[in-house]
C-alpha cells in the first residue's frame, strides 16, 4: 500500500498553526515510507494509531474510479490542452456530509451539465465537464482559528473529513479520522449517482468527480495498480492547492506519483519558474492532458502574474490546459460575510482570457465555485448595500445558477 508519510511523527508542532499560505507550515515526515518531504496542511489528529487504522481500512476497500474512466476524462483534457474543447469545472468549495443525497447530487449534476450544455452550444466545441464532487471534503486554511459570530475564537473549518462545520469550540476539534471513512461513503455513493448520470453518453459529455487532493491519510491509502502505473481511485481528477503546491512538497510528490490528469492551482506569487518546474516535474513527457495550471491571481494581479508565466510554459513546450479559477483571488468580508463580487469574478475571467489569446494559447475553460441553489453568497458588485439572507455555503461564497450562467456567457462572448 501507498503508505501516508505523516506517520510517525517527529513535529507535530504547526501544521495549524501559522499562516498556511507558505508551504512550510506542514509535519515534517521521517517515516521510511514512498518520500520524505512536507506534508503541509494535515490536521492533527489527537490519535496517531487510529489514524493508521483508517489507512488500512481505506486500502482494502474497492477503488471509488476505474481507471478506464480516468483515461476517457484525460482524453477529453488532451482536446483541451491542444484547442479543441473547454472544461467547465465547478461545485462546491466545500461539500457537506448530509448533502450526499440522491437528489441533490442530481440537482448539482444537472446544474453542471447545463452551464457546459451553453458552452457546447456557444462554441460547437465538446466540453468536459468536471465537477467539485465527490470527495471535496478536505479543506486548506490560511489561518488554524476563526472568529464565531459571537465572538468566540474557535479552531478552523478543515472540511467534514477532519471536523465539524458547527461553529463551537467541541466539534471543531479534528475528534476522529473515521470521518475519513465517512468521506469514502460519501463519496462512493456520489459516484454512483454521476454513473447513472452516464447512462450512454459519449465519454466526452459525462460529469467527471474531482477534489483537491489534500488529505493524505485519505489519498494514499487510495491509490490503486493501473494499466501504466499508480492511479489516485479517490477520484477522477485531482488538483493541487495554491498553499501546498511546493516544489519539495509531498502533495506534488503525490500528484507525480499517479497517472491521473492532474491540476495545480496557481496564484498570484507564481513565477514563471515555479510554473515550469512543476510542469517538468509532473509532466516530464509531456502527455496532453496530463496537467492543467488552475490560475487563480486575483482581479489586480493576472496581467503581470500571467503573462510571463504563459510564456515560458509555452517556450517549455510542454502541453498544460489553462483554465482560470475567478474565485479565490477576489474573496474579502463583507458586514462579518465571506464574499466575492461578480464584476470582480468577470473582470479576472476577462483578463485572463485576453492574457491567453495575446499568447496565441488557449484560454480552455472556468474553475468555478458554484451552487444550483439561490444563494445570495456572492455580491453583484463591490459598492451597494447587500443582505446575505441565504448564506449557505460551510466555506467560501459560491456563484448562484443565474450568477453562474453569467459568468460563463460572460466567458464565452470572449471566445
Ligand atoms: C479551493 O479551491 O477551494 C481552494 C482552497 O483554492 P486555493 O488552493 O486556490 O486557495
Ligand atoms: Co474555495
Amino acid at each position: 500500500m501507498w503508505r501516508s508519510p505523516m506517520r510517525p511523527l517527529t513535529d507535530r508542532s504547526d501544521s495549524l498553526g501559522s499562516d498556511a499560505d507558505t508551504d512550510q507550515t506542514g509535519l515534517r515526515a521521517t517515516s521510511a515510507t514512498e518520500h520524505r518531504s512536507v506534508v503541509a496542511q494535515q490536521p492533527q489528529w489527537p490519535d496517531v494509531q487510529a489514524v493508521a487504522l483508517v489507512e488500512d481500512h481505506l486500502a482494502g476497500l474497492a477503488p471509488l474510479t476505474a481507471e478506464h474512466e480516468v483515461d476517457a476524462l484525460a482524453s477529453g483534457l488532451a482536446l483541451a490542452s491542444e484547442g479543441r474543447a473547454l472544461v467547465l469545472q465547478a461545485g462546491d468549495c466545500a461539500e457537506q456530509f448530509v448533502d450526499a443525497r440522491r437528489d441533490l447530487v442530481r440537482r448539482k449534476i444537472d446544474h453542471l451539465d447545463s452551464l457546459s450544455a451553453s458552452m457546447r452550444v456557444s462554441t460547437d466545441l465538446p466540453v468536459v465537464t468536471i465537477g467539485r464532487l465527490a470527495g471535496q471534503y478536505g479543506k486548506p486554511r490560511s489561518s488554524s482559528t476563526e472568529m464565531t459570530r459571537s465572538g468566540e475564537l474557535i479552531a478552523s473549518y478543515r472540511g467534514d473529513a477532519v471536523n465539524s462545520f458547527e461553529p463551537n469550540a467541541d466539534t471543531r476539534v479534528p475528534d476522529h479520522p473515521m470521518r475519513l471513512l465517512t468521506a469514502y461513503r460519501c463519496a462512493s455513493s456520489i459516484l454512483d449517482e454521476i454513473r447513472r448520470s452516464w447512462s450512454d453518453r459519449h465519454p466526452l459529455e459525462r460529469v467527471y468527480a474531482s477534489h483537491e487532493m489534500l488529505l493524505m491519510p485519505y489519498e494514499c491509502p487510495l491509490v490503486r495498480d493501473g494499466s501504466r502505473g499508480m492511479y489516485a481511485a479517490s477520484t477522477h481528477f485531482g488538483w493541487i492547492g495554491e498553499r501546498t503546491r511546493g516544489l519539495s512538497g509531498a502533495h506534488l510528490e503525490f500528484a507525480r506519483s499517479v497517472t491521473n490528469p492532474v491540476g495545480v492551482k496557481l496564484g498570484p506569487n507564481a513565477t514563471p519558474e515555479d510554473a515550469v518546474a512543476i510542469s517538468r516535474r509532473l509532466n516530464p513527457d509531456g502527455i496532453a492532458g496530463r496537467l492543467t495550471f488552475i490560475v487563480r491571481a486575483g482581479i489586480g494581479n493576472v496581467d503581470d502574474m500571467l503573462a510571463p508565466v504563459v510564456d515560458a510554459i509555452a517556450a517549455d513546450g510542454r502541453p498544460v490546459v489553462w483554465l482560470c479559477d475567478p474565485m479565490h483571488g477576489n474573496g474579502y468580508v463583507h458586514d462579518g460575510f465571506k464574499t466575492r463580487a461578480v464584476t470582480s469574478i468577470i473582470g479576472e475571467v476577462t483578463a485572463f482570457t485576453r492574457v491567453l489569446q495575446a499568447a496565441r494559447q488557449w484560454p480552455a475553460g472556468l474553475h468555478l465555485e458554484s451552487t444550483p441553489d439561490s444563494v445570495t453568497e456572492c455580491v453583484p458588485r463591490t459598492d451597494g448595500p447587500h443582505s446575505f439572507t441565504d448564506y449557505r455555503s460551510s466555506c467560501d461564497p459560491r456563484l448562484n445558477a443565474e450568477q453562474s450562467a453569467e459568468v460563463v456567457a460572460q466567458f464565452l462572448a470572449l471566445l
